[in-house]
């Protein structure tokens, strides 16, 4: 009989930390005695064969790159069933049993499919938005908000030597999560999410005039991008309130970089339990962090849980940052 085989592919954005998963599911295979395949481009490489077995040295020196050495791709293809039905048969052909697919939700939906076609996936939470429901972490996330931060540092240099208003927009396109952490770690006066509805003389307007009474000549206003419009609420706030603003919208810099103690340990210890799971010949489930623990769920389930902001925080953040 042929030697079990398994593969492990990157889908949707890149994140941080996603080689660090590659590393961890190709060397935790082999330690399993498993042959490992690298499936290059997302679902893409399933459809055009391009695939690569992996050896322990194959993801040396990748713990610390950001990006993806596996690239990424968005298959609109795959989204047909016939394609998934392709794909399932290309991994048969290779005694590929099993695929770790490390992705966001969309990607997911891919993994739901591919199972269904007849080959065991598991999905591993790799995208910085953190927008994925079933789990409190997501792969990347930690080094997206730290990169967003050392930039909003940067920003308040020069908006505090001008006395400005410097307005930023982060990622997160339904997702306020990043916007939130940020907001709250450089003292933004207002943080605009699409998770909570905003009104701009309530929310920033008055936010700023009321700090302006105590003495504050420099403001911070932190926008996620499933808000966005940083252009025209500079404007807004120059002419309304008589003061220089100015929009900077952070954009793929929070994408790239070397990914954060965190996000490599969290994505080691993810990428280790998903082959875990394939080598019980376990599939249809997410990898996902609950109550700080690493655990898994059926990816039905997981894709129909609904996300919790933390409003909590949020409140903490609006309390303080005055
Ligand atoms: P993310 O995984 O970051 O949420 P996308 O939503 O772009 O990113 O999804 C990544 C890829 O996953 C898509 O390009 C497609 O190949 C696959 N995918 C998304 N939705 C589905 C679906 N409903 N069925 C099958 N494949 C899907
Ligand atoms: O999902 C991650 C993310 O960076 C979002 O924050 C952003 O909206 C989107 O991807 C941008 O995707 P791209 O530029 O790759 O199309």
């Amino acid at each position: 009989m042929a030697q079990k085989a398994i593969a492990v592919l990157t889908s949707g954005g890149d994140a941080p930390g996603m080689n660090a998963a590659v590393r961890a599911v190709v060397r935790s295979g082999i330690n399993k005695g498993l042959r490992v395949f690298g499936v290059y481009r997302g679902y893409n490489g399933l459809l055009n064969g391009e695939i690569k077995e992996m050896n322990l040295r194959s993801v040396s020196e990748i713990i610390g790159n950001g990006g993806t050495m596996l690239y990424t791709a968005r298959s609109e293809e795959f989204k047909k069933k016939e394609a998934q039905l392709r794909a399932a048969e290309f991994c048969r052909s290779n005694d590929i049993s099993g695929v770790v697919v490390i992705g966001g939700d969309g990607s997911f939906q891919g993994a739901r499919a591919l199972t269904e076609a007849g080959i065991n996936c598991i999905g591993v939470p790799g995208t910085i938005d953190n927008d994925i429901a079933c789990s409190e972490y997501t792969v990347g996330y930690d080094t997206a908000m730290n990169t967003a931060l050392e930039m909003v540092d940067r920003i308040r240099d020069t908006a505090q030597s001008h006395d400005r208003c410097s307005i930023v927009e982060v990622m997160g396109r339904r997702c306020g999560d990043i916007a939130l952490q940020t907001g709250i770690a450089t003292g933004a006066t207002a943080i605009l999410v699409p998770e909570v509805e905003f009104n701009i003389e309530r929310d920033v307007i008055a936010r700023i005039v009321n700090t302006q009474k105590t003495g504050k000549k420099h403001f911070i206003i932190v926008v996620a991008e499933g808000v966005g419009k940083v252009n025209d609420l500079a404007k807004y706030i120059e002419q309304r309130l008589g003061i220089e603003a100015r929009a900077t919208v952070l954009g793929h810099v929070q994408r790239g970089g070397s990914p954060t103690l965190r996000d490599r340990v969290v994505a080691s210890e993810m990428g280790y339990r998903a082959v875990e799971l394939l080598a019980q010949d376990i599939g249809n489930r997410v990898v996902v962090m609950r109550d700080g623990k690493i655990t898994d769920l059926d990816i039905t389930e997981a894709l129909q849980m609904e996300r919790v902001f933390d409003t909590e925080l949020y409140k903490i953040a609006m309390t303080i940052s005055i």
